[in-house]
């Protein structure tokens, strides 16, 4: 897995003024590219030892069914020419249905789940497919301008074959109203960028009556590449 820059917009700006703390944190000074003094091993996959039994189920880690609605996430890891991303370690993490993460920095006026801690962690298959369980996410208030509330999203960590190789990006749902005032979104310039950044809906992983269907492929670079955060 070779992580590249992929075209101009894609990937969001390193400063993007609305998005207020990336002027804190954004660099000041251009950019260097650090090259490795020897090539990176390869083809070192995740040891299965690192999973726990209900990683792939973030509702079955407490004593019962976390609250919010239940939903099946899926879809595949791909590289620039559509190939399949295989043993690629993902993980996700995410706020509450009401809109709270399991954190301390987290002092929303929103009642934790004691059953739901909103991590998950899962290995890409040979057809480079990701699948799991959860809870749809409510959008949450976060301080950036008045009125700020980011719409629901997901954040998911790619890890390539070794663990110096790693991708951060967000995935959303679709139809939020919230995308036009989300700066964190917005800050992806390119608005094609923007819509790989947003799962469909799928009633072919819808399980029955039990869950609704959300389908995220995320591609590693090329013209199809979904904007990481930087
Ligand atoms: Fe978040």
């Amino acid at each position: 897995m070779k992580f590249d820059t992929p075209a101009a917009g894609v990937y969001p700006e390193l400063i993007y003024p609305p998005y207020k703390s990336t002027l804190k944190r954004g660099p000041s000074q251009p950019l260097l590219r650090l090259v490795a003094p020897q090539p990176v091993r390869q083809n070192i996959a995740p040891s299965p030892r690192i999973f726990l039994p209900h990683d792939m189920d973030l509702t079955a880690q407490g004593a019962s069914e976390p609250l919010g609605e239940k939903i099946v996430v899926t879809g595949r890891v791909l590289d620039e020419d559509g190939k399949p991303v295989r043993n690629s370690l993902l993980e996700v993490w995410q706020c509450n249905a009401a809109g709270r993460y399991r954190h301390k920095r987290d002092q929303h006026n929103a009642p934790l789940d004691p059953n739901f801690s909103g991590w998950g962690k899962m290995l890409t298959d040979d057809d480079g497919r990701y699948r799991f369980v959860t809870i749809k996410p409510g959008p949450y208030p976060w301080g950036n301008h008045d009125k700020a509330w980011r719409p629901a999203h997901i954040h998911f960590s790619l890890f390539g074959n070794v663990y110096a190789q790693r991708l951060v990006t967000q995935m959303y749902f679709p139809s939020d109203p919230l995308f036009d005032y989300d700066p964190i979104f917005q800050s992806v310039a390119d608005p094609a960028a923007r819509q790989r950044l947003i799962s469909r809906f799928s009633l072919e992983h819808t399980v029955g009556d039990q869950m609704l269907g959300y389908e995220f492929d995320i591609v590693l670079r090329g013209r199809d590449a979904t904007p990481m955060d930087q």
